[in-house]
């Protein structure tokens, strides 16, 4: 069984077909998905889609993207959002450096106080790093909260292990299928230790499917391209990013019938 750690389902690519995206899953292995929201509203929608499908979990929370627009109230929204049954996680936020559609100075403020809105709820952040290796190491340092993942991980093995060091888990996308980054390193020095799978979607199809929109089915092709990086069986790869999701996700229960992993 797999999880995709990370997919944005609420997305209008997948309104009129989400029964049949959710099938496709079902049929590719996928027991479990989580849903991180993007702003308050897409954080809601999320929270929608876990009530009404037993295998989607929510996360709540507010992308870098988002941190000028958030609202004075977003943290105890956040809050009384994240006291859901199906909530899982805080996120995702984060720093993106690369795009900077938010000024930093503010990103990181709302990163921060994510972080530790995490820390008092003891739940997982989900953080967005895009060339921001420094200040998410130096924030995450600062408020000193080691539960959590970095998503989308696209940072060279020095990074990999200083944020493992941390108490961090990191997940890989569809990138890991396009060759020319860092992803095959990573995986080669730190092995499946605390590493996840996840979609992203719809952004970022991996290599079979680029081109297409996105969805949690084709979490198996980044499965499978990390059992043959790593030179292992795709099952051992789907077992211990399971496992890895079950024990950092801990608020996850796998929906009744579903096979252990
Ligand atoms: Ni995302």
């Amino acid at each position: 069984m797999l999880i995709d750690t990370h997919a944005h389902i609420f997305y209008k690519d997948y309104r009129d077909s989400l029964d049949d995206v959710l099938k496709r899953a079902a049929d590719a292995g996928v027991g479990a998905i989580i849903c991180p929201g993007l702003d308050l509203e897409t954080s809601e929608q999320s929270l929608k889609l876990a009530d009404r499908y037993d295998q989607v979990w929510a996360a709540v929370g507010v992308h870098p993207h988002d941190a000028e627009s958030a609202p004075d109230n977003t943290l105890q929204e956040l809050e009384r959002l994240a006291a859901h049954d199906k909530v899982v996680a805080i996120g995702e936020t984060g720093l993106d450096f690369y795009r900077n559609i938010s000024p930093p100075e503010m990103q990181e403020r709302l990163f921060r106080e994510q972080l530790e809105l995490a820390a008092s709820l003891g739940y997982p952040a989900i953080v967005h790093n895009r060339s921001a290796d420094e200040g998410v190491l130096r924030i995450l340092r600062e408020v000193g909260y080691g539960n959590g993942v970095v998503h989308c991980f696209s940072s060279p093995p020095e990074t990999a292990r200083q944020v493992l060091d941390l108490g961090f888990h990191i997940s890989f996308t569809g990138t890991v299928t396009f060759g020319k980054n860092h992803n095959e390193a990573v995986l080669r020095a730190v092995g499946l230790e605390r590493v996840m799978v996840e979609t992203d979607c719809p952004y970022l199809a991996p290599a079979p499917k680029r081109g297409r929109t996105n969805e949690p089915a084709y979490v198996s092709h980044v499965a499978a391209k990390i059992a043959d990086i790593l030179k292992m069986d795709v099952t051992e790869v789907a077992r211990q990013t399971t496992e890895n999701a079950l024990a950092l996700f801990s608020r996850m229960r796998l929906p009744n019938g579903s096979e252990s992993p």
